[in-house]
């Protein structure tokens, strides 16, 4: 009798572990990052997937969001419209993701912000600027589609009235490839502000993406001897136009945007200009120096603004579906919509369209490093 009764409770137990077994483990939660990895800009996109991936790999340290697991799936974009679009239709309809951190580029994030709305699925730009990928031709925010960074209305301003106020300039010349969004805006969004503030622009020049000479338009600038050369690029380009205009002895101040960001940025033909930024290592708040110190230790040098607002990017991702409790895309958004984010590079709540408040900071490039001079905020 005895026996029979162990002999029971032996195999209801091998049943009960068989069964605890065979039970899933919760699904893995999915999040693609989409990014150049290649090409012309590819340390924005190393420097923004790493950037995602410290703060996912924190978050699946302390058990993943809403008890599950976080798995990434990364796609080289390559910061141009037809790729971007392409990885995002394989991540969404191959890989199943709902959530999106990316692109980089305007020009690039615009195309796939139409294609998460489509599918609903959240998008989320660290970086991407301008004012066209949270909202649609009429002006209203795309439903699931957000940034972490300002925009270049903003972004323009700050240059604009940093040129006029702090360098005392009067007149100023624009280089501009009009085929990009970002560039085009930042030039656009910088003339206006400089001339509503009594600049005027004497040079408005424009070139091609993939142009390598840039001397005809630069003997514009020569010959009208502005202030400033304001070259709203990205670091490849802006690195050819640099040196070339020294070579050819033109004088004025160089100024840029947040495309300047690079540990590549030519920093011997750039010397004497300043750019406009999201955020800088060198700020002392125990939020930013803890972030910097953790990426230095997990990949050996200092992050990037591309780096920062990645980590920024991801974590208020990952804060909405933990707010939301649900992976659903129009919860998580919806908590987007009405959280606060205290992240690395500021306290952030949406606005209307999706974009949050921020400050900008300037910084001065000298041969030997790119450092801080001010913070302006909105
Ligand atoms: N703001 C740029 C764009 O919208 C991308 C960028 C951000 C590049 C930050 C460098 C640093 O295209």
């Amino acid at each position: 009798m005895a026996k029979r009764s162990f002999a029971i409770l032996a195999v209801v137990v091998v049943l009960a572990t068989m069964v605890a077994a065979c039970r899933p483990a919760p699904q893995a939660l999915k999040i693609a990052i989409l990014a150049p990895l290649s090409g012309d800009v590819a340390t924005f996109g190393i420097s923004t997937r790493d950037g995602a991936l410290l703060a996912i790999d924190e978050w699946n340290a302390k058990g993943g969001v809403l008890g599950r697991k976080i798995e990434t799936v990364v796609e080289d974009s390559q910061c141009e419209a037809e790729p971007a679009a392409s990885a995002a239709n394989k991540v969404i309809n191959q890989d199943r993701v709902k959530f999106i951190i990316g692109e980089v580029c305007s020009k690039a994030s615009i195309p796939v912000s139409e294609i998460a709305t489509a599918n609903k699925v959240v998008q989320i730009s660290p970086t991407s600027t301008n004012p066209k990928v949270t909202v649609d031709e009429a002006g209203k925010a795309k439903p699931t589609v957000f940034r972490a960074c300002f925009i270049d209305p903003f972004q323009g301003t700050v240059a604009a009235k940093f040129a006029l106020d702090k360098l005392g300039a009067k007149t100023a010349a624009v280089f501009l490839d009009q085929g990009n969004d970002y560039v085009r805006g930042l030039a656009e969004f910088f003339r206006d502000a400089f001339e509503a503030g009594g600049g005027k622009v004497v040079v408005w020049e424009t070139y091609t993406a993939g142009d390598k000479d840039f001397s005809a338009i630069l003997t514009k600038v020569k010959d009208a001897n502005p202030d400033i050369l304001f070259l709203p690029d990205y670091y490849s380009t802006v690195n050819l136009i640099a040196a070339q205009a020294n070579q050819m002895g033109i004088k004025a101040v160089k100024l840029g945007g947040d495309g300047w960001d690079s540990p590549e940025l030519d920093r011997v033909a750039t010397a004497g200009g300043f750019f406009t930024n999201h955020y800088t290592s060198e700020d002392t708040r125990p939020v930013v120096q803890e972030f910097v110190k953790k990426y230095q230790a997990k990949y050996g040098s200092v992050p990037d603004a591309l780096a920062a607002l990645a980590y920024d990017a991801a974590n208020i991702l990952l804060m909405a579906i933990q707010q939301a409790g649900t992976d659903d895309p129009l919860k998580v958004a919806q908590a987007m919509e009405k959280g606060r984010f205290s992240v690395v590079s500021g306290d952030i709540v949406f606005d209307e369209q999706h974009n949050p408040k921020k400050c900008a900071v300037i910084l001065e490039v000298s041969p030997e490093k790119v450092s801080y001079k001010d913070t302006v905020c909105p």
